[in-house]
């Protein structure tokens, strides 16, 4: 199968219209088989429950071209978990595990001349996402769906590649104590796009988040969870209902225990103990992992040991080995690997 003509390698995180989606309706109380098609366009009604009232939730993973040149995703299972889990919050019709799972595979497979491939720096990032598609006026549930699947390969979230962050404290909260934080909801990301944008225009790569109850403890950015290394060398990630929860740092707090002998914590991680931190990285399917330099509270800065040039050693470690598993030059866990 002949590949597109890409430059693969300086592919920034955008998308690019790929041959083929997975479209799947739900009417009258349920989901139809699904197809996959060439049309790229969606067309629902002006009054759609997603447009009004933004019922919307999806889901963000990558299909690799491994060492040995096999196409493979990585846990889908947990992402089509996590999908049931974001449905069920916004009262929207599950959409099964494991037909989600298929629809993933399948849509890869469909467009799999768009896979970079291996060695390339680049993946080919895969979208699931559901909305409210019926007319809907009064604030309640839609109830007719379209679950949908497209592809677009991608190259790093972060301009730079592995060049440390810089990130700010926000002012801004992201989520609410008992609201929608821990789901993958179009909301969410729509709450954060005016923290982006101021800081970016004030010079700084992400928001680092604090819980909005008490804005003492360290949530996650807008995009990626965290994980911190103490000057011991213990891997730490902070504990809260209101953050995603994210796959890869499941995947890389497994990773530091049973890979690299490492010590483990998942706990409440205060805003004031930053500074005795060792390394700082952000952690998702799109950030993989970017080591974080700095973060700056309010003009005062708290500098990583690990600096502004390169990962820190611990951070590189667990870089290279998830992503050795992920594209197949190191042995997975069992089930965390999916051939296409
Ligand atoms: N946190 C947020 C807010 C995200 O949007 C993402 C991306 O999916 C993550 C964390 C990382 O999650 P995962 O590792 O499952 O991609
Ligand atoms: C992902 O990592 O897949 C996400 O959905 C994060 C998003 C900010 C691109």
């Amino acid at each position: 199968m002949d590949k597109k003509n890409i430059d693969w390698a300086n592919l920034g995180f955008g998308y690019i219209h790929t041959d083929y989606r997975f479209v799947s309706n739900f009417k009258n109380g349920a989901w139809d088989e699904g197809v996959l098609t060439e049309d790229a366009n969606v067309v629902i009604s002006e009054c759609a429950g997603v447009l009004q009232y933004a019922q919307t939730i999806f889901e963000g993973m990558k299909a690799y071209t491994t060492a040995d040149g096999r196409i493979v995703t990585f846990r889908p299972d947990l992402n089509g978990e996590r999908m049931e889990q974001s449905a069920a919050r916004l009262e929207m019709p599950v959409f099964p595990k494991d037909k989600f799972v298929e629809a993933v595979l399948k849509t890869i497979k469909a467009n799999e001349a768009y896979v970079p491939p291996y060695g390339s720096g680049a993946t080919l990032y895969v979208r699931p996402y559901m909305f409210g598609s019926n007319p809907v006026i009064g604030v309640k549930p839609a109830e007719e769906y379209q679950f949908r699947v497209f592809t677009t390969p991608v190259g790093p979230y972060f301009k730079g590649g592995v060049k440390p962050l810089t990130i700010r404290i926000s002012d801004f909260d992201r989520a609410a104590p008992n609201g929608t934080g821990h789901i993958k909801a179009g909301l969410n990301y729509a709450m954060s796009l005016h923290a982006i944008v101021d800081a970016h225009n004030q010079g700084f790569d992400e928001n680092m988040y604090l819980d909005a109850g008490t804005r003492t403890k360290v949530e996650e950015t807008g995009g990626a969870n965290f994980l911190f290394v103490t000057k011991d060398g213990k891997v730490v990630t902070p504990k809260s209902s209101s953050i995603l929860p994210s796959i890869t740092r499941r995947s890389l707090m497994q990773v530091a225990r049973e890979y690299l002998d490492l010590e483990t914590e998942e706990r409440e991680v205060y805003a004031e103990e930053l500074e005795s931190f060792a390394e700082c990285g952000l952690c998702g399917t799109a950030a993989v992992i970017s080591p974080v330099g700095k973060v700056v509270d309010h003009g005062k800065e708290i500098c990583f040991a690990s600096g502004m040039t390169e990962m820190g050693p611990v951070t590189k470690k667990l870089y290279e080995t998830l992503t050795g598993i992920q594209m197949g030059t190191i042995k997975a866990p069992e089930g965390w690997v999916v051939e296409v």
